[in-house]
């Protein structure tokens, strides 16, 4: 299983910005949890095929992060993806998104339901498996054992 986490503006200043909203974790604590995570989940009984492999790209460009999206088609299993403020303005995204048809889990850090009202749409969730929100750095883990279980019951 092939898995792209995406993450946009501002998730590289995580530690920095905002600590009482983000916490104080790095982004390079975030690449090495979610890693973690993914090693956990792999299936060693399943082989080569059980590994869970995941690829890591943070922008903070709108059209850096469409890229992105259209290089994983036909290449990545999964996507999770933060769009961080472009979640709430972002159409072309959710455009990429849909293009590619790749399964994808939306991940926020905060719980954005409890936050302002800018932030309560998402382009992107009409268009993601599911979202996981306010968990933190873990719900990226979360976020990889949603598409795992995706994958388990379709096959
Ligand atoms: C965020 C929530 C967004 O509203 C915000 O613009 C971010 C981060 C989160 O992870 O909680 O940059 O996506």
């Amino acid at each position: 299983m092939r898995i792209l986490v995406l993450n946009g503006p501002n998730i590289n200043f995580l530690g920095i910005r905002e600590p009482e909203i983000y916490g104080k974790e790095t982004y390079q604590d975030l690449i090495r949890e979610t890693e973690k995570a993914a090693a956990e989940l792999c299936e060693p009984a399943a082989g080569p095929e059980g590994a869970v492999r995941l690829d890591f790209f943070q922008s903070n460009h709108e059209g850096a992060l469409v890229d992105a999206i259209q290089a994983a088609y036909r290449k990545y299993d999964g996507i999770v993806i933060n769009p961080a403020a472009y979640t709430h303005t972002s159409i072309a995204i959710a455009d990429a998104l849909k293009a590619v048809g790749i399964p994808t889990v939306e991940v926020h850090i905060s719980d954005v339901s409890r936050r302002e009202d800018f932030r309560q749409i998402s382009y992107v969730r009409p268009v993601c498996l599911d979202t996981v929100s306010g968990e933190g750095i873990p719900g990226y883990a979360h976020a990889l054992r949603i598409l795992a279980d995706h994958f388990r019951t379709r096959a």
